[in-house]
């Protein structure tokens, strides 16, 4: 099995990713880490604590840093409601988290499993930014690390230009992509252009809701009733009745390897911009002279990826 860490601000598209790693019988969830992003963190941790119980899941879960490095936080309750499961009412978490910072949780994690561990981080980087800190050869401690964030020369879904993830935290993500800058293991990253191809539809969402009458299982009740609430958002932020589901895209494709394609590239963050910061910029062209640092996601095969998706869920919550 492929041990993974999952660093994620749950978040709806966030819990369609645990959910999906959780359904797979090939991938061995051996650390959480909870960011503050999407929500505060301690809404993020209590999702993450209280779907770890519903899914079985046994690793240690980290209260990750509450505040980016350098700005104030921001929060997107419209996009995921108050509590980031939209509609959806969680119960109580029976546990407790893991005492460990979620910078200690990917050090020691990455320690016990040299060259083993597939890193996901589907939220800000402010955890893997400071992680780097305590230990500045994890780059080439881990098998891989699969990140959802950016936009690479496309619109952005929080400025006008930059992407959630990176928006939130840009310094911790600018920090993240230079240390593995020439590091054995590069990157994959999925940015907005590439996740956005995913759009749940009304059937896509009938399906999920049918797993929870079919299976009674607790999380296809969960996920319908905060896909419920993403697509409310869609529709009021103009793109009518659907939900991009970005995380479980890049989720998928760490542990498959399949729904699309990547091709390199040299990726920064601008830090400084007055109207851009937080954009990530790509080298199409190559004029910075710097050798690419990152695997960006192309070419996905959105309707083949949801077939995927639900099967995998479907299989996973009737077990
Ligand atoms: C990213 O931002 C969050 O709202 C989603 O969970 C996803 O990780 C998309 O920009
Ligand atoms: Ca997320």
């Amino acid at each position: 099995t492929l041990p993974v860490l999952i660093d994620c601000d749950t978040g709806i598209d966030d819990a369609i990713a645990l959910t999906y790693l959780a359904c797979r019988s090939d991938v061995e969830i051996i650390g959480v880490v909870s960011t503050g992003g999407n929500v505060p963190v301690p809404a993020v941790h209590r999702n993450n604590l209280a779907l770890a119980d519903l899914l079985g899941i046994s690793a240690p879960i980290s209260l990750g840093a509450a505040r980016p490095l350098v700005q104030e936080p921001m929060f997107a309750d419209d996009t995921h409601g108050p509590q980031g499961l939209g509609h959806a009412v969680l119960p109580d978490p029976g546990r407790s988290e893991d005492p460990r910072s979620g910078a200690q949780l990917w050090v020691d994690t990455a320690r016990a499993h040299p060259g083993e561990l597939v890193g996901l981080v589907l939220g800000p980087h402010t955890n893997l930014a400071l992680a780097l800190e305590i230990e500045p050869e994890l780059p080439r401690l881990l098998r891989r690390l699969h990140i959802m964030g950016g936009a690479i020369n496309h619109r952005g879904n929080t400025g006008a230009t930059s992407e959630w993830n990176f928006a939130v935290d840009p310094e911790a993500a600018q920090r993240v992509l230079a240390a593995f800058s020439g590091a054995p293991v590069r990157p994959v990253l999925g940015s907005l252009e590439a996740t956005e191809s995913v759009r749940f539809t009304q059937d896509t969402l009938d399906r999920v809701r049918q797993f929870g009458a079919s299976t009674g299982h607790p999380v296809a009740m969960i996920l319908t009733e905060a896909l419920r609430f993403y697509f409310e958002f869609h529709r009021a932020d103009g793109f009518g009745w659907t939900a991009h589901v970005h995380d479980p895209l890049v989720a998928a494709h760490a542990v498959t390897g399949q729904f699309a394609a990547t091709r390199p590239l040299a990726v920064d963050v601008e830090l400084a911009g007055t109207l851009t910061r937080g954009q990530s910029v790509g080298d199409e062209l190559g004029r910075w002279g710097r050798e690419p640092n990152v695997d960006v996601l192309r070419d996905v095969q959105p309707e083949s990826f949801i077939e995927h998706l639900l099967a995998t869920l479907g299989d996973g919550l009737a077990r």
